[in-house]
């Protein structure tokens, strides 16, 4: 029998730090359930004091999972604990996570803490949030590059003091596999009570090590791996989920451990957190990226043709690659609809939700023959806007671009209701739209990104555009799909300039307490 590798998803907390990367509370329980489909041990749901909005995603997310233990992160302190632990509540497993930084850089000039301070810290941390649950999980934050004297000092206190889980954080993604991995050992040999928990690493991809730290840790005693779908998370991010999971089950003959994880589930959600943070997938990306499967060269093409696994460790469909489907078209009903949007774990909230959503399939028919997975993914993800996030709305675009002219746009927007016209000239069809738009709405942000990718093969198949916008030193980033890739692309800079108009403000995750 292998032991059971626990992986704790934290694309909705570490992920979302990543710039632009900010979700809605819609968009944060659709990942959930992706993550509760794809059978996700823990999923980290937020960071519950970093803001009211944290606070209500994560309350909703413990509402509506099930199978998985739903997390909070906390600082250690009591009221980042109360919040976490009252987000948490509804959960049916919940888990609060508290941290403090325990490498000396960080305590004496971040924390200006002393050694025994913090030690103090933690272990009334672990108090407070055992008044909530018994699951709690202490994470000594730049654990990378602590010394390993304090570490086994401070957990062997949180051990004592109720922590069920110690998680060992190379959070600025310093270490090498075999320096790692010797920590992780030596911790376990040394810290007396470290058999009455659960050892978890968490690692930061700086030198692009985070995959590999993590599965040296493993090898090393580590039963929980913390990553992110796409590897998402602060500057380079952290450990990638897909590449942990395939890893372990791939050398099976080499790691004594195996994850619960339905792998046919990754691509599916490699693309659905894709499309929500507008982070696209390199193509050369392992497991998830679009080339990850495609043989170029004709020596290869051959080998695969004669026995695939001359040249392939994994199958393809194993990890959720499957040939776009044909789901719906033209005459499809509304039950056909439904029935297929359940089958992709897609609930829309209302009836109302769901006659819009038909609606906008029906013309989506119109324009195009075949209507696939991904274009109803697309499509209903404008359903989950609320006429409250919906400040600004298109209500009519016009381009008109020739040969030696220049570019014109004309639009007319809504602002809270008020319709508005304008035009404008630009560089090509979509920059007269954006400044068209800018002409009204006067937002003053900054265009940090544009980017349209078709969503399935062939001239008529939808664009889907991201914008990222900065502003007051907020960034977000706003999607919109279309076969019109000018529509999507208005579409996309109003979705971010909804964002913006929304508040959100934030306190960051690596705070003092
Ligand atoms: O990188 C880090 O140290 C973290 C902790 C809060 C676990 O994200
Ligand atoms: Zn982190």
């Amino acid at each position: 029998m292998k032991d059971r590798l626990v992986i704790f998803d934290t694309t909705l907390r570490d992920g979302e730090q990543s710039p632009g990367a900010s979700m809605t509370k819609e968009e944060k329980i659709r990942v959930a359930r992706q993550l509760e489909r794809m059978k996700v041990d823990v999923i980290e749901a937020g960071f519950a004091a970093a803001s009211p909005g944290d606070f209500d995603a994560i309350h909703a997310i413990a509402e509506a999972i099930k199978d998985s233990t739903v997390c909070s992160l906390a600082r250690a302190n009591e009221n980042d604990i109360g919040r976490a632990g009252e987000a948490i509540r509804p959960a049916r497993s919940g888990r609060i996570h508290t941290f403090i930084a325990t490498s000396p850089i960080h305590m004496e000039k971040k924390l200006r803490m002393t050694p025994d301070q913090v030690v103090e810290q933690a272990v009334k941390a672990i108090g407070w949030a055992r008044n909530y649950t018994d699951n709690v999980e202490f994470s000594a934050e730049d654990a990378g590059r602590s010394e390993l004297d304090f570490l086994c000092r401070i957990f062997e206190q949180v051990i004592k003091a109720g922590a069920t889980t110690i998680n060992v954080p190379d959070t600025v993604g310093y270490n090498l596999p075999g320096q790692f991995a010797e920590t992780i050992k030596q911790l376990i040999a040394r810290v007396p009570n470290s058999d009455k928990v659960v050892w978890s690493v968490h690692c930061h991809n700086d030198l692009g090590l985070a995959v590999a730290n993590s599965l040296a840790a493993v090898l090393a005693g580590a039963r929980q791996v913390e990553c992110t779908i796409n590897g998402l998370g602060e500057r380079a991010g952290n450990a990638s989920l897909e590449e942990i999971v395939m890893a372990v089950r791939t050398r099976a003959d080499v790691f004594p451990v195996e994850t619960g994880i339905d792998a046919t589930q990754i691509v599916p959600a490699s693309k659905l957190v894709s499309q929500i943070t507008g982070y696209p997938v390199q193509p050369n990306k392992a497991v998830v990226g679009a080339n990850a499967f495609a043989h170029e060269s004709g020596i290869h093409q051959d080998g695969v043709l004669k026995h695939r696994e001359t040249y392939e460790i994994m199958r393809a469909e194993d990890v959720g690659w499957a040939q776009n489907k044909l789901v719906l078209g033209k005459h499809s009903g509304r039950n056909a609809f439904k029935t297929r949007l359940a089958e992709l774990g897609i609930e829309l909230a209302s009836d109302e939700a769901l006659n819009a959503a038909f609606a906008r399939f029906k013309e989506l028919a119109d324009k195009k023959h075949e209507i696939f997975d991904e274009d109803l993914q697309a499509l209903v993800s404008d359903e989950t806007v609320t006429p409250e996030d919906e400040h600004y709305k298109l209500v009519y675009s016009r381009v008109c671009s020739e040969t030696g002219e220049t570019p014109q746009a004309a639009v007319t927007l809504t602002l809270g209701g008020v319709e508005h016209k304008a035009g404008a000239f630009g560089g090509g069809p979509v920059d007269a739209t954006f400044k068209a738009i800018e002409t009204v709405a006067k937002s003053g942000s900054e265009l940090l990104l544009y980017s349209v990718n078709a969503i399935t093969t062939g001239t008529d198949a939808q664009g889907e555009v991201t914008v990222r916008l900065s502003h007051g030193g907020r960034i977000v980033n706003g999607n919109g799909a279309d076969t019109d890739i000018v529509i999507a692309s208005a579409k996309a800079y109003l979705n971010a300039l909804n964002k913006l108009h929304s508040s959100g403000d934030k306190v960051k995750a690596q705070g003092d307490v």
